[in-house]
């Protein structure tokens, strides 16, 4: 290899993690001198978080001025604030999807317009993010003036341009690497692209372009990028063949870009080995367009084969020590360069779509970087309980180390008891929970999620309410059911003598179970308890509270409920990794409400969940049952839920019993 470039490649990697501390953040902002807003992280993982992101690799994306900064210098908004919120919280990296290519730089021949790539390098600084300069030296989006040039004119044209669009940057520590050619290889016939370059100036306008861009820049990272080299094929042999003879020829290159314009199912099976091979030359190598495109409209079928078509993509860089990352060419479907910019009636190619919302891929791409930090967070610390009444407490608890989702609260009633169940969750380090019996002792507990998983339970804290002076009330009358159908069952009482602030109204799951825990309470002696199984048998048994505590229980009432459809009427499709799982249910109508019990594995824990309420919250048997929007289904209309889940040491898969497999 030649000098220059070992010279460049010795360097200390520009390339930092983004700062993790408070107080480097903090720096970060305060360094956000071209007046950018940072804007601050969202408490759940995001794609930057992953491990391989903290290990020194990047996660970026093609950045729209007009969204993020409104095309302006100052980047304090953008047209899109969704858009502009993700690109701050999920990404490390960020390439100039248009504003830095010759068309906007230097539209008419010494008129410079940096305005809005200014404004890209700020939100990047603001942000802790690193840029990546696209493009010098390209065939298209390059104005006229520039092609009609004779050589020696086209040749000075060329360093001008890149002195002065690479020397803005150059003492910029945020702008790491340039695009400096790209897309010189023509697609049939491993020969280089016919172009207006090539032509006017030959084969040395490559070699010209490195140059100057090093004359510019010392020590940015300085690539040839282009489009259908991903896998081993002419095209890329070209490449190789190109990128080898100009090491030879000492010409200061150091990274081969990969585009990674890539259609569903037609990842190339070399991509590793293709990376691999340009990098054994000494060379970095990036992913830097990355989309997978659809053919519209997409299904979700579609969009699960997309997930697990990035995941290979993801992977084949991380096996590659010197894939520096991969540059999503976009943030969401709406805003793509899909369809209308390329490649016929196809797109749906990015992590979240239209409105925004992550699609299969985010989750796929985010457990292929080592979702979160790939470790479940640290043990929170032991709630403190105050404010105790006789009804309510608020529990208060030292934060878990690592990244935190979210915390779940658990309670068991009694004194001594292990039967806890969870009554909420909290993006905070406090939870008020309400409705509690006067004069009754609880337990709590708490413990903290990530997309890797939970973290052990804190240590218990026991909470006796308040009593109230009075008497407790009497005994109510053991439940009657009526209206009994496949999901649900309403309960009549008689009253307790005495005062009476609410019943509390307790299940158990099967015919003999005591394991009851509360399902709602009534101010009345009738209760309607929805979301049951069909086919199931429940128990069910009342109390009553006033300011003095709770009553005595009543009887218990067994009920089983009516037997719903099975089998045939839903459908379930699994897609596993090797420590977690994505299922997708479909409910098919006619339905007026459903429920369907699934079992998950023994040490699961379900991160995420759409479209269906889950109960419990733990063990191997779990329910599902409709959101108010969905349980209605007539004939021919159809639902689908799902959930993520963690599965350690590649456990069982979960078990939909009434449904049957895709
Ligand atoms: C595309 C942009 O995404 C579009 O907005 C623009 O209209 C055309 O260019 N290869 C490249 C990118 O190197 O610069 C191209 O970007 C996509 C293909």
């Amino acid at each position: 290899m030649l000098e220059t470039a070992r010279k460049a490649l010795d360097k200390p990697p520009r390339w930092r993690p983004r700062p993790r501390s408070v107080a480097l953040w903090l720096a970060a902002v305060a360094a956000g001198a071209m007046g950018a807003v940072a804007i601050s992280a969202p408490a759940q993982a995001a794609l930057r978080d992953g491990a391989a992101i903290q290990q020194g690799r990047f996660i970026g994306f093609a950045a729209n001025a007009q969204l993020l900064c409104n095309n302006q210098a100052s980047c304090t908004s953008g047209s899109n604030a969704t858009y502009r919120n993700i690109a701050a919280t999920e990404f490390n990296q960020v390439t100039p999807e248009n504003v830095m290519k010759w068309e906007t730089i230097e539209q008419n021949d010494d008129q410079y317009n940096f305005g809005p790539a200014d404004g890209i390098v700020a939100f990047a600084q603001a942000n802790g993010m690193k840029v990546h300069g696209h493009t010098l030296v390209w065939h298209s989006q390059t104005p006229g003036y520039v092609q009609g040039l004779s050589a020696a004119a086209m040749r000075a044209e060329m360093q001008e341009h890149i002195q002065a669009l690479v020397g803005r940057y150059a003492n910029n520590p945020t702008v790491v690497s340039w695009d400096v050619v790209n897309e010189a290889i023509s697609d049939s016939n491993g020969q280089l692209r016919q172009s207006f370059w090539l032509n006017t100036l030959g084969p040395s306008y490559i070699a010209d372009a490195f140059r100057f861009a090093r004359q510019a820049d010392p020590d940015a990272d300085l690539c040839i990028n282009d489009y259908g080299i991903d896998g081993i094929n002419t095209k890329s042999n070209a490449m190789y063949n190109l990128v080898q003879s100009l090491i030879n020829d000492n010409v200061p290159i150091t990274c081969v870009g990969f585009q990674g314009h890539l259609q569903l199912n037609q990842i190339p099976s070399t991509l590793q080995q293709n990376l691999q091979r340009f990098a054994d030359l000494g060379l970095k190598v990036r992913i830097t367009e990355l989309d997978i495109r659809i053919p519209l409209p997409s299904d979700q079928n579609e969009l699960q084969q997309q997930a697990q078509n990035y995941a290979t993509v993801v992977n084949a860089c991380l096996a590659v020590a010197a894939c520096q990352g991969i540059t999503l060419w976009g943030i969401d479907d709406g805003n793509s360069w899909l369809p209308n910019s390329c490649c016929g009636n196809e797109g749906d190619a990015l992590l979240w779509n239209a409105n925004f919302q992550q699609k299969p891929a985010y989750a796929a791409v985010n457990t292929a970087l080592g979702g979160g930090t790939g470790q479940v967070p640290g043990t929170p610390g032991t709630p403190t309980a105050t404010n105790v009444t006789a009804s309510s407490v608020t529990l208060t608890w030292t934060a878990s180390s690592g990244t935190v989702t979210n915390y779940q609260i658990e309670r068991a009633t009694g004194a001594t008891s292990t039967n806890f169940t969870q009554v909420g969750t909290s993006t905070t380090t406090t939870f008020t929970d309400t409705g509690l019996a006067a004069n009754t002792t609880y337990r709590y507990r708490v413990r903290a999620v990530n997309s890797a998983g939970a973290s052990p339970y804190s240590a218990i804290v026991n909470v006796t309410t308040t009593g109230g002076t009075g008497q407790v009330p009497g005994t109510p009358g053991t439940p009657t059911a009526t209206n009994v159908t496949a999901s649900s069952v309403t309960l009549s009482w008689t009253a307790s003598s005495g005062t009476v602030t609410n019943y509390q109204i307790e299940r158990a799951t099967g015919a003999t179970s005591t394991n009851f825990t509360q399902v709602g309470t009534s101010t009345t002696t009738t209760f309607t308890d929805t979301g049951l199984a069909a086919n199931t048998t429940y128990r069910y048994r009342v109390r009553a509270v006033n300011s003095a505590g709770p009553s005595s229980y009543s009887g218990i009432t067994n009920v089983t409920t009516s037997g719903g459809s099975t089998g045939g009427n839903c459908t379930y499709r699994i897609d596993a990794w090797n420590d977690g799982y994505v299922a997708y249910v479909t409910v098919f109508g006619p339905r007026s409400g459903w429920s369907m019990p699934f079992t998950i594995g023994a040490n699961n824990t379900i991160i995420n969940s759409w479209n269906a309420i889950i109960s419990p919250s733990s063990g191997t048997n779990r329910t599902a049952t409709n959101m108010s929007y969905n349980g209605n289904l007539s004939a021919g209309q159809s639902t689908q839920w799902g959930f993520q889940s963690t599965r350690p040491a590649g456990g069982p898969l979960p078990t939909f019993p009434d449904c049957t497999p895709e």
